[in-house]
């Protein structure tokens, strides 16, 4: 089975949490965009409004017709769907490999579920083999790498890459995060630092991987 094939199991199982009448969150990825063409495809009667965590899903959303809405009018999600680019079994994520990481955590935080999905590859045992997605102030970029620097990581800059919001992003490779609480909490107090793409302390609630041999849930 292909890797899109897998992503695609995985969203299709990910339709199952969504019920008629809901307000939902929508990340962004290829994972993603199989869940927001299925849900377009099999439930689109049945969601009330959406809330986009990238401009790319929201062109997406309106071109299949759903409403998206500023999470400021909404106020409060029951569900959140997204990838990620690692998980290990505690539901701690890599993400922010589309550079999306900083409306994709507001939403999850405002969010009462927290389903991921991905193919089975982004399960591993210690986060970091995928580099860690920074997005920082622009003119604080040297002074965060720096201080990266210090804590062990090697950052590189995402060049010719401006987030939604205006920001760059540093990847901080040869990591073995063995403490992702801890180092999202030191990331996140950098000054300059506006979000730092671990999820652990607001990790997952299921993990939905799709694999050769079908697919398999996770649950925090
Ligand atoms: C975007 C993300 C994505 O969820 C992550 O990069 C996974 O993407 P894909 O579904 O294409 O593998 O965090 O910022």
């Amino acid at each position: 089975m292909s890797p899109d094939e897998k992503k695609k199991q995985a969203a299709q199982a990910a339709l199952e949490y969504v019920l008629p009448g809901s307000i939902i969150g929508v990340g962004t990825g290829s994972t993603v965009n199989f869940f927001i063409d299925l849900l377009a495809e099999k439930m689109s009667g049945d969601i009330e409004t959406t809330v986009s965590s990238s401009e790319a899903s929201t062109q997406r959303l309106k071109k299949h017709g759903f409403r998206v809405e500023d999470l400021n009018a909404v106020g409060h999600l029951s569900i959140y769907v997204d990838g990620a680019d690692e998980s290990n079994s505690r539901l701690h994520l890599i993400k922010g490999g589309g550079g999306a990481l900083t409306r994709e955590k507001i939403i999850a935080e405002a969010s009462d579920q927290f389903i991921c999905i991905a193919d089975d590859s982004k399960l591993v045992g210690t986060l970091g083999a995928f580099p860690l997605p920074v997005e920082v102030i622009p003119m604080a970029r040297i002074m965060v790498a720096e201080k990266l620097e210090k804590l062990g990581g090697s950052p590189r800059w995402r060049e010719n890459f401006i987030t939604d919001n205006g920001n760059h992003i540093l990847d901080v490779h040869e990591w073995s995060i063995d403490n992702p609480v801890e180092l999202e909490t030191q990331i996140n107090q950098m000054v300059g630092v506006v979000t730092v793409g671990l999820f652990a302390h607001r990790p997952a609630d299921v993990l939905i991987l799709g694999g050769d041999q079908g697919i398999r849930t996770i649950t925090a």
